[in-house]
């Protein structure tokens, strides 16, 4: 495979990639289309004809205790109800029905751990295992419609965990185990979390950090966490517990009784609260319910990644603390069957080339990974994917960010050995599951562009100034129809809910918050988030989160912060940061600052260039004007400066910066 991208004709990979650029589409091969399970484009009319008949079709495809009466009940716009009158429960889906046919012996995940070890993970394991932890979660006292927070590494026991709150019909609010301790307990105490399951340690690169007794440091007093259950994984020595309030995840499996029959919940019954960044510092609960959530990530799974069960090994690169990994790395792939890869680490530890050997060692046959982590693998050399075989590679696809045609071309040809299609997926938090996306079997796809709405999806590109569809150029992404996995609301706070998505242009109109342009085919092409949220390697950050972490610092008087592009990680953090009184800015500081970032919201939101300003560009109502703080950070000449307070405060920050480099 590697003749392709290194090309035996003598020409340069780079040179090559630059005359594919030239190359606008890349059709679906025949031998492709001919096994896919979709490959007529009929189906696109078909559902948009009837998206309900559509959508039901999707969730016969499950296990229902007792069918629906409506598909979709619409009379209370936006908070629409999807198979109203249904009962299901998703662990079932998951798992039972599985086992129950004869499946039990397929491996679930592959789970590769950082140190080299491999732990096969069967249905009929996961089946047995959640029904123990379902039945502890009940004896510490855990109810139906109780929070249960998540806090975990990559290890099959996030899994169980997830799988067995949806056992018995507690939400569960999974924390990113990037997300530092005091971000854990603030989204612990704004969903009134029961329980906390969490892990004696995390290993990362070879280092091992305590997380049990970093979680007790900053948990304080909640009231209503009642226990914290510790799972055994990084073998730290005294790790400590509280009486009457931690518990060992093992013991509590031993004591607990092995058979828990899967509650029949409503197909509205809330199944998990994610936190998300939004335009102010305090996170958003994305709340997602049963029926219609597993509907969409089942379908989409299935059709997007063109899943064949019995042969397929499916590896989705995210993390289960972030909305790729709940929908595709546990629900889509356990509802379809799937067989996946779980891998705990870096993608740089033990060494550089640890993903290729991985997927030659499991013979993955789907990859579904970032455009952050490819441009990186850019960066380290074709040579390292080359030592490998991924002949068995057979579709990729990315996530998470735009991604750039050539980072694109260097996917498909590298790593797809040219052969494999790519799905670009556009979605969010919010929208549970993939929208927008090429289907593998029929989109011919073009580099850059996730290409078209699902089926039974619509999207457009609608005028900022009357919300009118945009022939050219760029404007809005809105979502016309309701879909099943839409979110149903902010968790407690459904007010915020109809203002941040459905007060710009009406009640049925999704705002979603990016800007993207169509062109003459229909096909999309996404920019980038409109509001205060920023991108950093595909890891959603706010603003306004950043900037009061860092005002916590006793120095610091003001700060604004921007998201700058970055080559690497598609934008990274720009601080401007006024300091107290006449304190001067010094590397210290600069580390300290980053020291309170990272206690505060997670290593991963610390500012990669951080700026003094003696003072912030302002409007006269005193809004701080970021799309000048980019224009600066950027290099580019400075926009109309005619609305701030004080214009002098521009060329004040631009010598401020031609000196500091
Ligand atoms: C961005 C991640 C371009 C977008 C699943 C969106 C993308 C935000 C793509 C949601 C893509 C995600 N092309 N941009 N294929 N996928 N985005 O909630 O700005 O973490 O609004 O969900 O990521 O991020 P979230």
């Amino acid at each position: 495979m590697a003749d392709t991208a290194t090309g035996g004709s003598g020409t340069s990979l780079e040179q090559q990639l630059d005359q594919m650029l030239e190359i606008e589409r890349f059709e679906p091969s025949p031998a492709f289309k001919r096994d896919a399970l979709l490959s007529d484009p009929a189906i696109y009319e078909q559902a948009a004809a009837d998206p309900q008949a559509w959508w039901s079709r999707q969730a016969e495809s499950l296990d229902w205790f007792e069918r629906w009466e409506t598909v979709l009940d619409d009379s209370d716009p936006p908070f629409y109800k999807w198979f109203t009158g249904g009962k299901l429960n998703v662990s079932h889906n998951c798992l039972d029905r599985h086992v129950e046919a004869g499946r039990g012996d397929r491996v679930a995940y592959h789970w590769h751990g950082e140190e080299g070890e491999v732990r096969d993970v069967t249905y009929a394991d996961l089946l047995r295992d959640v029904q123990r932890f379902a039945n502890a979660l009940k004896d510490l006292g855990v109810r139906q419609g109780d929070v249960v927070g998540i806090y975990l590494p990559m290890i099959p026991e996030v899994v169980v965990a997830m799988l067995a709150c949806a056992r018995i019909g507690a939400p569960h609010n999974v924390v990113f185990g990037g997300f530092s301790a005091e971000s854990v307990k603030e989204r612990m105490e704004f969903s009134e979390a029961k329980v906390l399951v969490t892990v004696d340690g995390a290993r990362r690169k070879g280092k091992t950090a305590p997380i049990k007794a970093t979680v007790d440091e900053h948990m304080g007093d909640l009231e209503t966490l009642k226990t914290i259950v510790v799972v055994r994984h990084a073998g730290i020595a005294d790790v400590p517990m509280a009486d009457g309030r931690d518990v060992w995840y093992d013991e509590v499996c031993a004591a607990a009784a092995p058979d828990c029959p899967a509650e029949p919940l409503d197909a509205e019954h809330p199944l998990f609260i994610l936190y998300t960044s939004g335009s102010t510092a305090s996170p958003k609960g994305i709340l997602h319910t049963t029926g219609g959530y597993l509907t969409g990530v089942a379908a989409t799974h299935r059709y997007v990644f063109d899943l064949k069960p019995e042969s397929d090994v499916y590896w989705c690169a995210a993390d289960v603390g972030w909305i790729t990994g709940h929908s595709y790395i546990v629900y889509g792939p356990l509802a379809n069957g799937a067989t996946s890869v779980m891998w705990e680490g870096a993608p740089d530890y033990p060494h550089r080339g640890i993903w290729w050997e991985v997927v030659e060692k499991t013979r993955a046959t789907i990859l579904y990974a970032a455009p952050t982590a490819i441009r990186t693998f850019i960066k380290w050399g074709h040579e390292l994917p080359e030592r490998h075989d991924l002949s068995s590679l057979r579709l990729l696809g990315s996530v998470g960010e735009p991604i750039n045609p050539k980072a694109w071309l260097w996917y498909h040809q590298v790593i797809g050995g040219g052969r494999c299609p790519i799905v670009d997926t556009w979605w969010q938090t919010e929208t549970g599951a993939i929208m927008i996306t090429p289907l593998p079997g029929i989109t011919e796809t073009k580099p850059g562009s996730a290409t078209t709405p699902f089926p039974g999806i619509r999207a457009e590109v609608v005028s900022e100034a009357d919300g009118r569809p945009v022939e050219s150029g760029q404007g809005l992404l809105v979502l016309t129809q309701p879909w099943p996995s839409m979110l149903r609301t902010l968790y407690r706070e459904p007010e915020r809910f109809v203002e941040t998505y459905f007060s710009r242009l009406g009640k049925e109109t999704y705002v979603v918050g990016d800007a993207a342009r169509t062109d003459r085919d229909g096909y999309f092409w996404i920019i980038g988030r409109i509001d205060d949220v920023v991108n950093v390697s595909g890891h959603r950050l706010s603003t306004a989160e950043v900037e009061s972490a860092i005002v916590a610092h006793e120095k610091v008087a003001e700060a604004a912060v921007i998201g700058q592009s970055d080559e690497q990680t598609g934008q990274a953090i720009a601080a401007f940061v006024t300091l107290q009184g006449d304190i001067e800015g010094s590397d210290e500081l600069v580390a300290e600052i980053g020291g309170v970032v990272a206690e505060r919201i997670g290593k991963f939101a610390r500012p990669k260039r951080i700026i003094w300003a003696d003072d912030l560009p302002k409007t006269r109502s005193g809004k701080i004007m970021r799309r000048l703080l980019r224009d600066i950070a950027e290099g580019r000449a400075l926009g109309d400066v005619t609305t701030l307070r004080d214009p002098s405060v521009m060329a004040a920050l631009e010598s401020q910066i031609q000196e500091a480099q």
